[in-house]
């Protein structure tokens, strides 16, 4: 039996936070654990070139991706954990896809579309900005999945218009050259916890909200007391499902800690007290991995070997599906 590939890109824009672990990276390492699974995550480099053009700063952010997964358990020997940028074979592909690509697709999809709605809010030119990456990033997407034969991409709801272009394409090679791509299928969990961010809307860098990952633990501190609350008396009791301190314990804590933290609520708590009992949990979850973390990201020799390792693993696979659709489509010798 072939095992099933999962597979998911990370983008590497922005300081991994809370919300990133509880929404995508805990649910990850789960899935990278089940029997007859081949798990591939892969950090999304050359799409946040999309955006992001400081050489500093799209490096940085790599590391910082990869050594958030490994420091919070992900076993880079079962697991592949590669830069996208290291295989040359996604991008072959992609040119491929592209040939096989509707433009009218592309015009659909929602980041170009939200773009030129911005656009011409600001009463500026349609296009105005819109780089060909921002356009295309669906297509270089569909060859991320389709490369790897994935047949399950965890994704947040966002990216499920992602997946079925992804699909249409991968359906438009098959019909034209007979069955040469798997089709892949979101997951989209909806067990996992959306945390609220310091202002109460959902955690998300897009907000200003979040709470990094692996703060230094006086500054965890410091930033949890901005979680936002109203003036009510610390001797009132208080619904602990209306309030993002409890929902955030709650998505860490155990069942007991989080029943407890429950009474407390009811019989009058203060939001100073609810925060550090926050703090404590967080804390203890995090403070390990946290110096993992630390560590990681003062070695990036270390983290460049093993990202290295982990593509020179998925080149194997990417050369052997790339011959393939080379055979299918007519390039190269017979
Ligand atoms: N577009 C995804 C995001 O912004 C990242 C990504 C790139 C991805 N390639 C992928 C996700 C392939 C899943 C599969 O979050």
């Amino acid at each position: 039996m072939t095992r099933r590939v999962i597979l998911t890109g990370i983008k590497p824009t922005g300081i991994p936070h809370i919300g990133n672990w509880l929404g995508a990276i805990r649910p990850g390492l789960e899935l990278a654990q089940l029997p007859e699974t081949q798990a591939v995550y892969f950090i999304a480099d050359y799409h946040a070139l999309s955006s992001v053009h400081d050489p500093a700063e799209l490096r940085r952010m790599t590391y910082d991706v990869a050594a958030t997964w490994l420091a919070l358990g992900l076993d880079p020997a079962r697991t592949l954990l590669y830069r996208q940028s290291d295989i040359p074979e996604i991008f072959e592909l992609c040119w491929i896809l592209s040939c096989m690509t509707t433009k009218g697709w592309m015009n659909k999809a929602h980041a170009y579309k939200a773009a030129v709605d911005r656009n011409r809010e600001a009463g500026e030119g349609e296009d105005e900005g819109v780089n060909l990456g921002l356009y295309t990033y669906p297509i270089l997407m569909a060859a991320d999945i389709l490369l790897f034969d994935s047949n399950l991409v965890p994704v947040g709801r966002d990216q499920i218009q992602h997946l079925e272009i992804a699909r249409d394409i991968a359906q438009r090679v098959n019909h034209v050259y007979g069955p040469v791509l798997t089709l892949p299928e979101p997951l989209v969990n909806e067990r996992v916890s959306v945390v609220p961010g310091l202002d109460g809307r959902k955690m998300s860098k897009s907000y200003g909200n979040v709470v990094p990952l692996f703060l230094p633990a006086k500054q965890l501190k410091k930033t949890l007391n901005q979680i936002v609350t109203d003036s009510t008396p610390p001797e009132a009791p208080k619904d602990p499902l209306v309030s993002s301190i409890f929902q955030m314990y709650r998505a860490v804590a155990s069942p007991e800690q989080t029943l407890a933290l429950d009474q407390r609520y009811r019989a009058g708590i203060g939001w100073g007290e609810a925060k550090l009992a926050l703090f404590e949990v967080l804390d203890a979850t995090l403070g390990p991995a946290r110096e993992r973390y630390n560590q990681l990201m003062a070695d990036t020799a270390q983290l460049d070997a093993i990202l290295a390792d982990g593509a020179a693993r998925a080149r194997q696979i990417a050369q052997q599906t790339l011959g393939r659709v080379r055979q299918a489509i007519g390039v190269g010798s017979h």
